[in-house]
């Protein structure tokens, strides 16, 4: 078996506000982190877009550093070409200030912001023929329902649901309580588990969907 290219976004973006201010999100970049040191040990070569993450990633992955969403589009669109596997484990910020302010804000007497959505960044990257491309969700309800809808407007092949608590949702070094959705309707309740778990059983699937498609043509060729 040959062994894959892997291409995994993690961490938060974070969008500028001024000089000294971001919009960001809860994320340490840790399921990202667990994705890549898994890869490793399974022998892939692996390519982490990586945004401001407080998370060590493995020393043999080689890391790209993003801040803000728009730079995470420019360095996945760079490098999806080459990947076998596209993982967008990013949290990714869903709005982007519409402008950014040259000057520091002042406090002065409130503040009033105007915000435009961030580019849908897994939704808009070219896809390579056979290429695998794997998506998260994290939701608060509803989450099979919803996380299905993300999978197939998105057109991806796999999908990691998580369901968000009440608290900082399944951030950080958390049991996470997950699901697997494939594009064929299969539904795999993966139960609450460390991410290193996790990550274990997303790879399981990710590989059996390259060498499962590898198969039929192997098998032409012997024929
Ligand atoms: N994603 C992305 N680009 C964005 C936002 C999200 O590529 N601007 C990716 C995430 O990395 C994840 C998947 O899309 O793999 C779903 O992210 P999520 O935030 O749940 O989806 P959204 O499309 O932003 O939908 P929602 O309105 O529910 O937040």
């Amino acid at each position: 078996m040959s062994n894959l290219r892997v291409l995994i976004s993690s961490g938060p973006t974070r969008e500028p506000l001024d000089p000294v201010r971001f919009l960001s999100n809860y994320s340490t970049g840790f399921m990202g982190a667990q994705l890549a040191a898994e890869a490793l040990r399974r022998g892939h070569r692996v390519t982490v877009v990586s945004g401001p993450s407080i998370e060590p990633l493995p020393a043999k992955a080689r890391v790209i550093p993003v801040e803000q969403a728009r730079e995470m589009e420019q360095a996945m669109r760079r490098q999806a070409p080459r990947a076998d596997a596209v993982i967008m484990a990013a949290a990714v910020a869903d709005f982007m200030p519409t402008r950014r302010q040259a000057t520091k804000l002042r406090r002065g007497s409130g503040l009033r912001l105007q915000f435009t959505a961030t580019p849908d960044i897994i939704a808009r990257l070219p896809k390579r023929r056979g290429q695998i491309r794997v998506g998260f969700a994290l939701e608060t309800g509803q989450v099979i329902a919803r996380a299905a809808r993300k999978l197939r407007g998105k057109r991806l092949d796999l999908l990691l649901a998580q369901e968000a608590g009440l608290s900082r949702g399944p951030f950080g070094r958390e049991r996470v309580r997950a699901w697997l959705l494939e594009r064929d309707g299969t539904v795999t309740a993966l139960g609450r588990q460390p991410k290193r778990r996790i990550a274990s059983a997303l790879l399981d699937k990710t590989e059996s969907l390259w060498y499962g498609q590898l198969r039929p043509t192997a098998s032409r060729k012997r024929a």
